[in-house]
């Protein structure tokens, strides 16, 4: 795991789950998240967002992963999804208690479509990843919102180097699309991966998913 620095060094994982959970339960910080405005506001940012895909992804069974307060949740049932989240904090009735690292409580190839945009959160990006691969049906889609070197307060760790990442660290799903996108806070790399279970099907499009990948990261001009 070379590309991966973590911003944070965690003693243990306790530490660092204790650390996420911290601020994400303080208070005034979900007070704030859940003012009327703020939280339909981002409703529809969301919304917007998901649109775009209905017609191009299985929503059926879907999870958000990190999903706080449930905005993308409210989002999706909105628009007819079948729909719930995960979080280290639970925010009942549609986000529960659940460590993205470890989704023992989803059955292997059981969800139609993941989506999450706190990955930064994670300490362990790839055990997402193997997580998400493992969870996902054939053909299902997982969809990433990742934001480069942003380093916010509480992020735990940050991918310095994708194209070694996103290339090689997918587990039985593949990079379909890669772009970049707007969202509420900042600019985000929006990228879709599909499972694909056939090793050989898989090898055939990693090849010019790859490739594509790279040029991505060429005409966005990431450092590294
Ligand atoms: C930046 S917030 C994003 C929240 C939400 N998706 C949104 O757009 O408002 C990151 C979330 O990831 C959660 N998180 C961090 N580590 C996690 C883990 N290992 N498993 C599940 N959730 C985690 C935090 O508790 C926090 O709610």
């Amino acid at each position: 795991m070379s590309n991966i620095v973590k911003k944070r060094e965690y003693k243990d994982y306790n530490e660092y789950t204790t650390h996420q959970i911290e601020k994400t339960a303080d208070p005034e910080r979900r007070a704030r998240l859940l003012q009327k405005f703020r939280f339909n506001e981002k409703v529809l940012y969301f919304k917007e967002k998901f649109q775009r895909f209905l017609d191009k992804a299985n929503f059926g069974q879907t999870v958000c992963l990190g999903a706080r307060m449930g905005e993308e949740i409210e989002a999706l049932l909105q628009l007819g999804v079948d729909c719930y989240g995960v979080d280290l904090v639970p925010h009942p009735p549609h986000v529960r208690e659940g460590d993205f690292q470890d989704l023992h409580f989803i059955e292997d190839g059981t969800v139609d479509t993941f989506y999450t945009n706190s990955l930064d959160h994670s300490s362990d990006p790839e055990k997402v990843f193997s997580e998400v691969s493992r969870c996902l049906k054939e053909g299902g889609t997982f969809i990433l919102d990742y934001f480069p070197g942003h380093w916010e307060d509480h992020a735990a760790s940050y991918i310095e180097a994708p194209d070694q990442f996103f290339v090689n660290m997918k587990h039985e799903t593949v990079l379909i699309n890669s772009d970049v996108v707007s969202t509420m806070s900042n600019t985000a790399w929006e990228l879709v991966f599909k499972k694909v279970e056939n090793p050989i099907e898989r090898a055939r499009i990693n090849k010019w998913s790859d490739m594509k990948f790279k040029g991505f990261l060429n005409r966005t001009r990431f450092k590294m």
